[in-house]
């Protein structure tokens, strides 16, 4: 029974975009049906505060909406994710076109939320109150029939932030860490490894944290999740995001050497490199700590790659502070990073002085930061040509080779890295790993030759 029409649109990090797959499918199982923006009759935002810029981008894009849907009858937009649990029902007062504003943890009830506003026009509602423990969320997988679920899948295991980094939002939007049962996770990757997956990443804000909070997770820890996770059959690969240095165990570590599908990749956020900037936004580890945690990591897996996320002109960083977190990225040899200019957010410890310091060259500090790491992501990528190594196919790309006979695939190899390869016209499929050649390396990404 067709409902109604939606789009959804979203920002932020991999659990919004997880967030909003699942927020599709449970939809599409109550008889919505996806729609280009300009005829849906609810326009969904699932949305990110982390910095400034993404947040204005939300108030941005509710104006464009009401001007994109004003000839669908009835129409109306719903505020998910960080932006909404930040500011809760103001977002009523400022644009009338919201009728529901919903938080991490209420999302597990806006499906049945959005079918009650459809029915029911003069309805507004507010589902910002955080919950106690990890909100379960209907399985929503696709039956028989469906669209397939792709062969690369996520899982969260748990919800918020205990730790309070000075600069991060993320504490108050997502609130306390709640670690989700691990019998619900595993029955969950089971069910996507059935339906087709191939790879599951787990995820949470602080994934390695998982099993520390005092809510029942049945005594499970990160380490025992993983390992539960690897030995599930039809499993080819697994990954985390995102780790915090300061729990990342000896054992999760020795984990990389033991556990054959856990990829040789690793994205430990390091933020800055200098001691004096970490203890101020309290990272609670030092340099020493970090690079202690590296060696374990490359003893324990030779091969591994590290990316990492990096933070310019934190209050009162001075150029001694800055050339430590260039000469921190060079040393360690990020094969990526992502790395932003510190953004005020309301509510943080950072924010808090009114003369902060913040360093007028931030900037060109986070040019000079990108310029070495383009460099670095340069190296890795020309030193991969040459290695055989397999690629698990996830789609083709919408650039064909030009010639009929061939089709361009577009996959991962288990260092994360796109690799792109040409396959005879009908032999390719999503889920398909093949044993590949690197033998061309573009600027963000490989190319690769099938090995018969
Ligand atoms: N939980 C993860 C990621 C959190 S948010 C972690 O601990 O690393 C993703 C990234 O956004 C952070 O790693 C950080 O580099 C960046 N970030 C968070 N708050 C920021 C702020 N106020 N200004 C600039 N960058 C910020
Ligand atoms: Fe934010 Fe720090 Fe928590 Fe990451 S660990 S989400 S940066 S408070
Ligand atoms: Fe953004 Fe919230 Fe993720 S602030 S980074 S969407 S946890």
């Amino acid at each position: 029974m067709a409902q109604g029409t939606f789009h959804i649109i979203t920002f932020g990090c991999q659990m919004n975009v997880n967030d909003s797959f699942w927020l599709t499918r449970s939809l599409q199982r109550r008889g919505f049906v996806e729609s280009p923006l300009e005829q849906a009759e609810i326009v969904i935002l699932n949305t990110c505060s982390v910095r400034d810029k993404p947040e204005q981008k939300v108030y941005a894009a509710l104006g464009r909406i009401k001007y994109e849907t004003r000839r669908v009858p009835g129409s109306f937009a719903v505020v998910a994710g960080c932006v909404a649990q930040q500011i809760g029902a103001g977002f009523f007062e400022r644009f009338p076109q919201v009728r529901l504003v919903v938080g991490g943890d209420g999302l597990a009830m806006a499906p049945d939320t959005i079918e009650r506003l459809h029915a029911d026009p003069k309805l507004r509602l507010n589902l910002t109150d955080f919950s106690e423990v990890y909100p379960e969320r209907d399985p929503a997988l696709p039956e028989h029939g469906e669209s397939p679920i792709p062969p690369v899948a996520y899982v969260n295991i748990m919800q918020g932030c205990d730790n309070f980094c000075t600069y991060c939002i993320v504490p108050f939007t997502r609130g306390r860490q709640k670690s989700r049962q691990a019998d619900a996770i595993l029955d969950e990757c089971r069910a996507l490894i059935d339906s087709g997956a191939k790879e599951i990443t787990l995820l949470g804000q602080n994934v390695n944290a998982y099993g520390l909070d005092k809510h029942a997770t049945g005594d499970v820890s990160f380490g025992q999740l993983l390992r539960r996770a690897a030995e599930l059959p039809g499993l080819e690969r697994l990954r985390f995001v995102t780790p915090h240095p300061k729990d990342l165990s000896a054992d999760v570590i020795a984990m990389f050497g033991e556990l054959p599908n856990l990829c040789p990749r690793l994205h430990l956020p390091l933020q800055a490199g200098s001691d004096r900037v970490l203890a101020r936004m309290n990272r609670k580890y030092d340099m020493a700590r970090y690079r202690e945690l590296v060696e374990g990591l490359r003893a324990a897996r030779p091969d591994i790659a590290l990316s990492t996320d990096l933070i310019v002109g934190f209050p009162g960083e001075t150029e001694e502070d800055f050339q430590e977190t260039l000469a921190a990225v060079r040393d360690v040899g990020f094969m990526s990073s992502f790395s932003f200019c510190y953004s005020d957010r309301p509510g943080t410890a950072a924010s808090r002085p009114t003369d902060k310091g913040e360093p007028a060259e931030k900037l060109p500090r986070l040019e000079r930061l990108q310029a070495l790491q383009e460099e670095l992501s340069a190296a890795w990528l020309h030193g991969r040509v040459g290695c055989k190594t397999e690629v698990l196919l996830e789609g083709t790309s919408r650039k064909q080779d030009g010639d009929a006979e061939n089709e361009s695939w577009q996959g991962r190899d288990p260092w994360g890295d796109a690799v792109n390869v040409s396959l005879p016209s009908g032999t390719g499929a999503p889920g398909l790993i093949l044993p590949v050649t690197i033998v061309t390396a573009k600027k963000h990404s490989l190319v690769g030759e099938v090995r018969h």
